[in-house]
């Protein structure tokens, strides 16, 4: 057994001698509002007298508990004093539930999980070509007709059945309630203005062609996308959101932003009107400004709007909105943050947890730095945070979405609390091992220890394999 079998790693631990058996009626006492500590950090101290707990706020107490429990896997647990807080304050997991549905069971386990590992936020992907999965009343057609696609073409796994699913909103409330239990904040997004072929297929007339379409069947980047001079695309992107801000009462709600081509805007009348009207110059900066209207229609409700990098391209986003970085080869994550702009890290090559081991080995996610090149000391102070995203076109069942997401997801979890002076990778994966039984408990299943970190050989059979699939082409292409 590992000496602290603990995820993540605590920054302060000193051994106070002895050990102890912590039955369910060993002395504890709980003290909140604590003075000298960070909103989330804590005080725990293990001794024979008993358990003790200082923090701040609730968070603090909540945190110490996962230790305990954590710790509690060795038996007899040694006498210590821990003394922790995170180094990110926004530490999140992200999940599709557009490309395969997690139902609400499913849901409860993954949060039960990432409250372990002492996550704060769940992102809730609910919307995107492939499906619209929350309950819109204003707009009746988007649950009715946009929650549901004709088949799924996902690469080698295509199924030609129909596939459909969205939640309530008392699921949706349900969700919020788990969460908060649980000091997880929910943070919906709202994709646009790509990755908006369902709402498309409900009013085609949202999009420049007015052309009928489908809910998306395939994976990667569809050319239709809302029109940026239509105004009635405003009432629905309004009332959705203030729909979504009843039901979720985060800080921040998510618009996306990301991979929205530029073909229809450029050939469409409307688009180009409201370039002309706006002083616009080009598609780029008719995204900015669609982008910013947004924000400030979330702004005038007191939310604050994340948008993926590519809205970065316009150079019209202020530092009002905070970018979540997944892939960006001109840099423009780091100008954002080095002016002072919020940046959370989801760097595509090390936290997107759909690509198998032997692309994205756990040893490549838990040694990867947050603090990305380009950054400079001031760029670095805004990196608010760090975000593992579960995408589920190869996820079709919650096993197999367990395997892809753990050790993995812990290893981000590791990166978002720990000073990186405390950062192992062999003795991270011992605690792994170590707190896997709780996991199961909770009825998750990561992925077999032979799978985390494959040889060259096999890590070199799985590129090739996962390159000559003429589908999985485009799924990278998508990604770009
Ligand atoms: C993304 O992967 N399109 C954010
Ligand atoms: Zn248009």
């Amino acid at each position: 057994m590992v000496r602290l079998p603990v995820i993540p790693c605590p920054d302060f631990v000193e051994y106070l001698g002895g050990e102890v058996q912590i039955t369910p009626d060993f002395p504890l006492t709980i003290t909140e509002n604590a003075e000298g500590f960070d909103p989330e950090g804590y005080e725990l101290k293990i001794s024979s007298d008993g358990v003790s707990i200082r923090a701040a706020r609730g968070a603090g107490i909540f945190y110490a508990e996962q230790t305990l429990k954590q710790l509690k896997v060795m038996g007899r647990v040694p006498c210590v004093l821990i003394k922790d807080e995170p180094a990110f304050r926004y530490r999140g997991i992200m999940l599709d539930s557009v490309r395969h549905f997690t139902e609400l069971e499913g849901i409860k386990k993954l949060i039960d999980a990432a409250a372990m590992f002492q996550l704060i936020v769940f992102h809730l992907h609910m919307t995107d070509d492939q499906g619209w999965r929350n309950q819109t009343l204003a707009w009746q057609r988007l649950t009715e007709i946009g929650s549901k696609r004709p088949a799924s073409e996902f690469g080698n796994e295509n199924d030609m059945r129909k596939y459909g699913g969205y939640y309530t909103k008392q699921q949706m409330r349900e969700i919020v309630d788990y969460c908060s239990k649980r000091h997880i904040e929910v943070v919906p997004e709202i994709d646009m203005p790509g990755h908006t072929r369902a709402i498309l297929a409900c009013y085609p007339e949202l999009s420049c062609t007015g052309e009928q379409l489908s809910v998306g069947t395939k994976q990667g980047i569809y050319s239709d996308i809302l029109c940026a001079g239509n105004d009635k695309v405003f009432d629905l992107v309004f009332d959705v959101l203030s729909e979504v801000m009843e039901i979720f009462p985060s800080k921040r709600i998510h618009i996306g932003g990301d991979e929205a081509p530029k073909k229809r805007w450029r050939e469409c009348p409307k688009c180009q009107k409201r370039m002309k009207e706006q002083g616009l110059n080009n598609e780029e900066e008719l995204q900015g400004w669609f982008v910013n209207r947004i924000v400030d229609f979330l702004a005038e409700h007191g939310r604050q709007a994340i948008a993926w990098n590519e809205s970065l391209k316009s150079g019209l986003i202020k530092d009002n909105v905070v970018i979540q970085y997944w892939m960006d080869k001109k840099g423009l994550s780091q100008a954002f943050a080095n002016n002072g702009g919020s940046i959370i890290i989801s760097d595509f090559y090390k936290y997107y947890l759909d690509y198998p081991y032997g692309m994205t080995p756990l040893k490549k996610t838990y040694n990867f730095n947050p603090l990305i090149e380009g950054l400079n000391e001031q760029g670095k102070k805004n990196i608010f945070g760090i975000e593992a995203t579960i995408w589920t076109e190869y996820m079709c069942d919650f096993n197999k979405l367990c395997h892809m997401t753990f050790p993995r997801a812990a290893a981000v979890a590791q990166t978002g609390w720990a000073k990186r002076g405390s950062m192992d990778c062999e003795s991270f994966i011992e605690k792994f091992k170590a707190l896997t039984p709780i996991l199961k408990d909770l009825g998750i299943t990561p992925a077999p220890e032979s799978e985390w970190n494959p040889s060259v050989f096999s890590r070199v059979g799985t590129v090739v394999k996962f390159f000559s699939n003429a589908l999985n082409w485009d799924m990278i292409r998508g990604r770009q």
